[in-house]
């Protein structure tokens, strides 16, 4: 019977983990976010600056960008990013390029690697707060 329980709240755990926060582990690699940063100087920073502070471009971290991204599923900064940007080429980038700048940004803005790559499927975890 104990056994039982401990089991169940170990597995409560792992799922609770497994929704949790990025805060933790970002939905991202490290090496991921390192190849992102070379795509995002060749198609993005030439507006939003190499650092991402912002020129052409608004500033990509920092506490307007947080307070406007915070709590929202991933997925939508991906989505925007994969339509409406380069803004000179909206939606000539695929995925493999899109993920990588994705990781790259979050990188930038605190969240820390995982140890998986960020994908389509993967991107329903929060930004964090
Ligand atoms: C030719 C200049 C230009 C390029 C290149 C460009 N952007 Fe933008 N970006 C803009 C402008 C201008 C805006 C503000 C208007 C808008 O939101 O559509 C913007 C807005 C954004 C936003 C929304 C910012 C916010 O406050 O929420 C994100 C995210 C973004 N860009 C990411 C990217 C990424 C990633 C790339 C590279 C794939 C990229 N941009 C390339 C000009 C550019």
């Amino acid at each position: 019977m104990r056994v039982t329980t401990i089991g169940a709240s170990l597995a409560l755990g792992t799922l609770m983990f497994a929704g949790g926060a990025l805060a933790d582990a970002g939905p991202f690699s490290q090496k991921q976010a390192e190849d992102g940063k070379t795509k995002f100087n060749n198609h993005c920073a030439q507006c939003h600056r190499p650092n991402l502070a912002g020129g052409t471009g608004p500033a990509l971290t920092g506490d307007e960008f947080k307070k406007k991204w915070a709590g929202k599923p991933v997925a939508e900064l991906r989505t925007f990013i994969h339509e409406k940007m380069p803004q000179t080429a909206p939606g000539s980038l695929g995925d493999d390029q899109i993920d990588p700048i994705v990781a790259f940004v979050l990188s930038k803005n605190g969240v820390q690697p995982g140890d998986k790559d960020l994908t389509k499927d993967s991107a329903s975890a929060q930004f964090p707060k």
